[in-house]
């Protein structure tokens, strides 16, 4: 190979830059050229293609969000859409891709290995959704971003002797609430992947004042309602004094951690050894401390154990 091309889909995670300086590097060291394609999927259509310079790459390792830019393109699923992209990558003398991105950009990757075009699909999403890894990129950045910003709401809740429901992001996942919840002295965790009953946490918040602890602070993923339904659900059986925080696409940006930046290195050289191996249609992601790789369709259809295993240790004694 002598030319191959890198791209970032769905939504950015801190990483990502890391991410493809590190294919530009490791590409550079087997003399190979990587264009970059901006907007994710839409610029294989739309032939954002630019020739990435390795002697450039000094101010991607640190920063946040993705100078490739992204979008979020549904189009991709069609096939002729597909079949329009690779004409444009052989036509530009492109004979490999690099996807990282979540699930969305995962099924892109597969469909054009499926039609032929080796493509290796890297997990780079904050949500920490995605089979075939423990961590997908960007996770460890936004957990920080979470933790950081739920301290600082912990500070201001005990001094009012209030409750506070904080809403993280993560789409269907609740790696980020629980992860924020343990590591913040959260009172709850509430999450996608545990039943909830509201009762019961009205119970919790009355038998915790009535013992002398005022403040309660409630960590809500996404993905189980928005924090004002929650709120309203909760006032239907008692009237507490409720505060609301969501804290939003902060959680998306920011300069990478050293993990993330460690771990984005390492899945974006593997991805170019894959591919001069001759491999497609794989996923590579991180299992305890290795690099591992597995065929797309089998990450995307693995259960997720990390949160799991997590859970198994009980962490009830905490909340
Ligand atoms: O997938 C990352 C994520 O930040 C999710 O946690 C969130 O639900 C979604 O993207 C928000 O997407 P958008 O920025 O397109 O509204």
């Amino acid at each position: 190979m002598k030319k191959i091309a890198v791209l970032t889909g769905g939504g950015d995670a801190p990483g990502m830059n890391a991410a493809v300086r590190s294919v530009v590097l490791k590409a550079n060291d087997y003399q190979m050229d990587v264009v970059g394609i901006k907007y994710g999927f839409r610029g294989l259509i739309e032939k954002y293609f630019t020739l990435l310079d390795p002697y450039k790459m000094s101010d991607f390792v640190h920063t946040g969000g993705t100078r490739l830019f992204t979008s979020r393109y549904p189009e991709f699923k069609e096939s002729n859409i597909q079949a329009q992209a690779i004409k444009h990558l052989v036509a530009e003398g492109i004979e490999g891709l690099v996807v990282f991105g979540g699930d969305g950009s995962s099924r892109g990757a597969l469909a054009l290995s499926k039609c032929g075009f080796p493509t290796i699909s890297l997990p780079a999403t904050i949500d920490n959704d995605m089979g075939g890894t423990d961590f997908s990129i960007g996770f460890d950045t936004a957990l920080t971003t979470a933790v950081e910003a739920v301290d600082k709401i912990r500070d201001t809740a005990t001094s009012h002797d209030r409750i506070f429901i904080v809403e993280v992001m993560g789409r269907g996942a609740g790696d980020i609430a629980y992860w924020t919840a343990i590591s913040t002295d959260a009172d709850r965790a509430v999450i996608p992947e545990e039943d909830f009953d509201m009762a019961d946490v009205v119970e919790d918040i009355q038998a915790c004042r009535f013992a002398g602890q005022k403040r309660y602070m409630i960590i809500l993923a996404e993905g189980v309602m928005k924090a004002h339904d929650f709120v309203q659900n909760m006032l239907e059986i008692e009237n507490f004094n409720v505060r609301v925080s969501q804290l939003g696409h902060i959680q998306r940006g920011g300069k990478p951690t050293p993990k993330d930046r460690v771990l984005a290195s390492r899945l974006g050289a593997e991805a170019v050894d894959r591919l001069l191996s001759g491999h497609s249609g794989c996923s590579v992601g991180i299992r305890g401390s290795m690099v591992q790789t597995l065929a797309i369709e089998e990450a995307l259809a693995e259960e997720r154990t990390f949160l799991k295993i997590l859970r198994q240790h009980s962490f009830d004694y905490l909340f």
